[in-house]
């Protein structure tokens, strides 16, 4: 995407009928991620989201509840404010459609296209879906887009003479051939339009909970069409004396959307702007929609996803990284706790924030506080230093484009690349023999954790301040100079999986994952071995790297967090139990082929549990 010196993004509006939900939250959190990026990059930025309140639907569920429907949207706001801010999500304003200066500028707009000749008045009988706001092209009486029934509705309405722009959008697309991202988006709207456009009904007589049409107060704005007009009225437009920040503004450099509302942001939009001589966006960023485990994420099924319940129980940003790193923005991706869990812990806790915790207690062992980063360097850092120079160039490209989980794919071979060295480096061999070496390894991986909190700092803004206060203490540092200070763990691995993260009253919520079948039992290989040989694990507090006997299953190392409490001594000849079919897993260098059970004894101190003397190595247990 081409630079500017500003940067205006927006999410969607949401309609006001519930807390937001996971797939709310996503919305936002990419605007908010590509709002730090742009302003990392030194742009000016306008950050804009809000509510969208009128319309049928939220008359009717106002209804329901026995409110008004201003008294209803009302109840609502503070929840969005406080969930994004919950995820520090830094917009800028906070559009509500019931705004008066919204109703204003949204009337103006209209007013605009009647006066440019685009708007007639003549009858529309259709298929009407009242969920969606919208009539649909429909056989069964089903819509075709929510599948939900539809109803017969023929009124009196002003419509919009659509059908005048189908060459101009083609041609529009065709010279703009980035306006949507990911481009694979593209082609359905261009087929879409290519069908042949029709004109468009702006206005309804039934629908009172709206914006009073210009110059006929019998009828509303569609709500579609107020709705779009807040990426303009949220920035100034129809306020006298915010023409110069309307200007600074407009054109929004990206919409940000899912993929359900392509065609009113991609077709209907840039036709009414076109209409209202005034200049179209420049990209359209179309996300893919969020499941939970495999299904629609709906009240009925108890499956709602709840942003806050999250936030409260893995911290915003391990939600924020997971939502980026494991959802691919031009497909629809599966929620899951396991896999939230999972990144975590692997990702977060182990890659990255052991990392950071190795790095500084091992330098703190030998009294390193200020490092500083001018060195000869080694053959082994400059080859960390040219790995660094080509991934995070591709880091940047990824995010330029937007996409973020080819972004964090790219960071986190970098973080794994600069574990590596710090391991095969050694520091703590060298502490003491050649502390000048001993500083360089420091020094190199400060480096790199320095880009890694830089860069990382949109995604995870809370904890990237954190790693970089642990590196950099800006009231010690001088130029080229890391001040190194410990911290608690970055991330804390996460305790369990029964968590309970749905929406809705406890009657209608549903525990994830809570009980496993005996399928599930019966994957787990448990088996019998001794310890043949153990010694500690040099840079990491916890760690023992154990030689476990496993009979006729051979032998094998296996890490656990005994350091603590055993030397290596009390442990060898210790019979315990081992899962021995976990997947290989990388602690401070060391690869662990299998995991050790253990309890934990009245005085918190881990014991191992045995197995009765006439149990072989290696037997399994059933
Ligand atoms: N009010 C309109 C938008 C008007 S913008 C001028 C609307 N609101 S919405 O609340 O229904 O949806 C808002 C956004 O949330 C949409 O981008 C939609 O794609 C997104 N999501 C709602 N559920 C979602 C998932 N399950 N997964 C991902 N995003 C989804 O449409």
């Amino acid at each position: 995407m081409e630079s500017t010196k500003k940067f205006y993004v927006t999410t969607p509006i949401y309609y006001v009928t519930a807390q937001p939900h996971l797939g709310s939250l996503y919305s936002t959190l990419l605007a908010d991620v590509l709002a730090r990026w742009h302003k990392y990059n030194d742009k000016r930025v306008f950050f804009l989201t809000g509510t969208d309140e009128h319309g049928q639907k939220i008359a009717q569920a106002a209804q329901k509840a026995g409110k008004q429907p201003k008294e209803f949207v009302d109840g609502f706001i503070n929840d969005y404010k406080h969930t994004w801010k919950q995820y520090d999500i830094e917009y800028d304003h906070f559009i509500r459609t019931t705004d008066e200066y919204h109703i204003r500028g949204a009337q103006q707009f209209v007013q605009k296209l009647i006066d440019n000749g685009y708007v007639y008045k003549s009858e529309y009988t259709g298929m009407y879906c009242t969920p969606c706001e919208t009539f649909v092209i429909d056989e069964n009486r089903v819509c075709p887009s929510c599948g939900r029934e539809t109803v017969i509705l023929s009124e009196e309405t002003y419509f919009f003479k659509l059908s005048n722009f189908t060459d101009k959008l083609l041609e529009f697309y065709n010279n703009n051939p980035h306006f949507i991202v990911p481009k694979e988006r593209f082609n359905e709207v261009i087929a879409f339009v290519k069908s042949g456009l029709k004109d468009l009904s702006i206005s309804r007589t039934s629908v009172p909970w709206g914006v009073p049409f210009p110059g006929d107060s019998r009828h509303t704005v569609y709500v579609w069409v107020e709705a779009l007009c807040n990426y303009i009225t949220g920035i100034g437009y129809g306020q006298p004396g915010k023409e110069e920040e309307l200007q600074t503004w407009w054109p929004a450099d990206i919409h940000v959307i899912g993929k359900d509302i392509i065609k009113f942001h991609a077709v209907y939009w840039p036709a009414l702007l076109m209409a209202a001589e005034m200049s179209l966006p420049k990209h359209i960023l179309v996300h893919g929609w969020i499941t939970v485990d495999k299904q629609k994420m709906s009240k009925s099924l108890g499956n709602v996803i709840d942003p806050l319940a999250l936030q409260q129980k893995y911290g915003a940003d391990s939600v924020r990284y997971y939502l980026l790193r494991q959802l691919s923005i031009n497909q629809d991706g599966d929620f899951s706790i396991a896999d939230l869990e999972q990144r975590i812990e692997s990702d977060l806790a182990n890659d990255l924030g052991n990392l950071l915790n190795r790095m500084v207690t091992v330098a703190h062992k030998y009294n390193l506080i200020q490092v500083s980063d001018k060195h000869e360097w080694s053959e082994a850092s400059l080859a960390l230093l040219d790995i660094h120079n080509t991934l995070m160039k591709e880091y940047v490209s990824y995010m330029n484009e937007c996409l973020f989980h080819q972004a964090l794919a790219t960071m986190w071979k970098f973080i794994n690349a600069t574990n590596s060295y710090f391991h095969s480096q050694e520091p703590w061999k060298v502490a003491q023999s050649n502390p000048q070496l001993f500083e360089e390894i420091i020094a190199a991986t400060c480096q790199s954790l320095h880009t890694i909190g830089e860069l990382l700092a949109p995604i995870m803004p809370q904890k990237m301040s954190d790693l970089l206060a642990s590196i950099n203490d800006p009231s010690h540092a001088r130029e080229g100079v890391f001040v190194l200070k410990k911290i608690p763990p970055l991330f804390e691995k996460p305790i369990t999986m029964n968590t309970e993260v749905t929406q809705g009253d406890s009657s209608e919520k549903k525990e994830l994952s809570s009980c496993i079948t005996i399928d599930d039992l019966s994957k787990v290989e448990l088996r019998v071995g001794t310890i043949e040989a153990c010694s500690n694990v040099e840079g990491s507090d916890k760690l023992v790297a154990m030689t476990v006997d496993l009979g006729d299953q051979g032998k094998r190392t296996v890490l656990a967090g005994l350091k603590k409490y055993y030397t290596p001594d009390q442990l060898v000849g210790k019979r315990g139990l081992y899962v021995t079919n976990l997947k290989p897993r990388k602690m401070a260098g060391i690869e662990s082929h299998g995991m050790m059970l253990i309890g934990e004894g009245d005085n918190g101190k881990p014991q191992l549990i045995s197995a009765h003397d006439s149990v072989p190595n290696g037997a399994r247990l059933r």
